[in-house]
């Protein structure tokens, strides 16, 4: 294939999910990349053998080599610790931030045209450690949290009305932690606003569910999830590479928009082949403003405490 994807962190749960997405859906070649790298090196033989099967030709290969991540189109860092039962996303900084210095460095080093999709928690805090530490244009560091959010609310919306998942289009703002910003204003079912289909306890139940949805899973699974964030990156990287110019919530350097001042947080955008190709702004409430305001301030206080 003539596209390429590398995965940092691929023999991780999230990493080799968004592998074999990608493979499955043969948008890509792909490089896993690992600490662990006999393992990355196993993963991506294993995902491989099961192309025959699939019908796909991505080529997959996988150890610890970063030479091997040359020429990518994107990287996606999973690389980091999840959480474990009890603990936030916050939790993870200092130690995920540590990891994010060392695979940066070989990024800029290896692949200085690549689209970066950070995904380690807490994630807009490691996009921003990211873009300071590449040193690349803020439309090529695109952090993955509002697409795993949204499909959280969709999720829950299609139970409690009973419809597909389909028909539902939900819209989530701010940084992914718990003062992310669910908007029912604009979350539809079929085009119907949700408000006019829920009352404003149901609402409210679904947002706060949406809210907490990672630390839900965190508790049932005993570690974060991985399935519904690889394939988010999975329709982020998919998005890009088939410069389809989805509008998808992801977590971007704002300057200025929403009036938010050199910070990620996260806002709709349109994903194309050049990485983010213009930042969506609507209108907001005042209550909705200060709810990102809010969220906003609760990852600069994680950028502040590593200074980036
Ligand atoms: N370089 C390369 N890979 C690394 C490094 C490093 N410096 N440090 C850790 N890794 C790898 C680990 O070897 C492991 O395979 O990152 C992978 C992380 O995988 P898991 O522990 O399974 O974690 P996962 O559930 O995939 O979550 C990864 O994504 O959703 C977020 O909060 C989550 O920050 C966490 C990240």
């Amino acid at each position: 294939m003539n596209r390429k994807v590398t995965v940092i962190g691929g023999a991780g749960n999230v990493g080799a999910t968004v592998a074999r997405a990608i493979a499955v859906k043969e948008l890509a070649d792909v490089v896993v990349i690992d600490i662990a790298d006999q393992k990355a090196g196993g993963l991506a033989l294993d995902m491989y053998q099961a192309n025959p099967i699939e019908g796909s030709d991505a080529r997959l290969i996988g150890g610890g080599d970063y030479a091997d991540a040359a020429g990518s189109d994107i990287v996606v860092i999973t690389s980091g610790v999840p959480r474990k039962p009890g603990m936030s996303r916050d939790d993870l900084l200092q130690v995920n931030y540590k990891i994010m210095q060392q695979v940066t460095e070989q990024i800029v080093k290896h692949c200085p045209n690549a689209i970066i999709v950070p995904v380690a928690n807490p994630l807009d805090a490691m996009c921003q450690a990211v873009y300071r530490l590449s040193g690349f244009p803020r439309e090529r560091v695109i952090g993955m949290a509002g697409v795993l959010d949204s499909a959280r609310m969709r999720a829950f919306l299609a139970m409690e009305l009973n419809v597909s998942v389909e028909n539902i289009h939900a819209f989530v703002l701010g940084g992914h932690g718990d003062t992310m910003v669910p908007l029912p204003r604009y979350s539809t079912v079929a085009g119907i606003p949700i408000t006019k289909l829920l009352s404003e306890e149901r609402i409210k139940a679904i947002c706060d569910r949406t809210a907490s949805g990672g630390a839900e899973i965190t508790k049932l699974v005993g570690t974060s999830a991985w399935y519904a964030p690889g394939s988010a990156v999975a329709e982020m990287v998919e998005t890009i590479l088939k410069d389809k110019k989805k509008i998808l919530p992801c977590s971007v350097f704002l300057q200025g928009e929403y009036g938010i001042h050199d910070l990620f947080v996260g806002v709709p955008v349109k994903l194309g082949a050049r990485g983010v190709e213009q930042i969506i702004q609507i209108e907001l409430t005042q209550d909705e403003q200060a709810a990102l305001a809010k969220s906003a301030a609760a990852v600069k206080e994680l950028t502040d405490l590593i200074g980036v």
